[in-house]
């Protein structure tokens, strides 16, 4: 995603909060009381140093991108361990699920993390109730850490800590699935 991409970003935002409210820590009402130059500061932002945001379009120039994945520095640092990346803001447009889209959207992030902003190790952080989405990172290599996090928007609600080391040269797409298969 390029910074001045601000309108599609607003467009798949909201579109991901109505569809899976309980995936990202933001309410819509909160999102559609957004202002145009917060749209502006947050595509800032997920361009900016330290963040990677690949995105999808069915088409060239969609007004909305059809896949968002981001990538960034986590802070702060756990010490004494290698360098920390989140992935967050994960979504695929429901006629594109099940496709490989979020397949080959992960296989970029996990790539972008590693020789881009050169972190050793992709942390995330699954609602406890996201039984598909923990099965998609599970098939990518993503383990549950054990750790829970209260889900900030309802606090009888967790979410599950799951992270992968990353190494250079990531396999391709068609490996990676074939062994998670075996
Ligand atoms: C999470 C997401 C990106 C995954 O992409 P996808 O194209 O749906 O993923 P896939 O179909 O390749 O894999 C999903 C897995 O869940 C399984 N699955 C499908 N429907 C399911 C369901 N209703 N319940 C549980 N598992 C399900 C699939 O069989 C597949 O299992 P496998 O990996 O063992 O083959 C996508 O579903 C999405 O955007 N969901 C809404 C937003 C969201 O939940 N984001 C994650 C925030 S942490």
């Amino acid at each position: 995603m390029a910074e001045g991409e601000w309108e599609a970003l607003r467009a798949v935002r909201l579109e991901m909060l109505a569809d899976t409210p309980t995936a990202y820590i933001e309410s819509l009402v909160s999102a559609q009381a957004q202002t145009e130059g917060q749209w502006r500061s947050r595509s800032a932002a997920m361009t900016a140093p330290g963040s990677i945001t690949l995105v999808a379009e069915a088409v060239p120039g969609a007004k909305a991108f059809c896949g968002l994945m981001r990538v960034v520095v986590k802070h702060p640092q756990e010490t004494g361990r290698l360098l920390q990346a989140m992935l967050i803001s994960v979504y695929v447009a429901a006629p594109f699920r099940g496709s490989g889209l979020a397949d080959e959207l992960l296989r970029q992030s996990v790539k972008a993390a590693a020789e881009e902003l050169g972190a050793g190790l992709l942390q995330l952080g699954v609602h406890e109730d996201n039984t598909r989405a923990a099965s998609f990172y599970g098939r990518h290599g993503f383990r549950d850490t054990g750790r829970r996090e209260t889900y900030p928007l309802d606090i009888s609600k967790k979410e599950i800590i799951m992270e992968r080391e990353l190494s250079a040269g990531e396999p391709a797409l068609a490996d990676s699935r074939a062994q998670s298969k075996a």
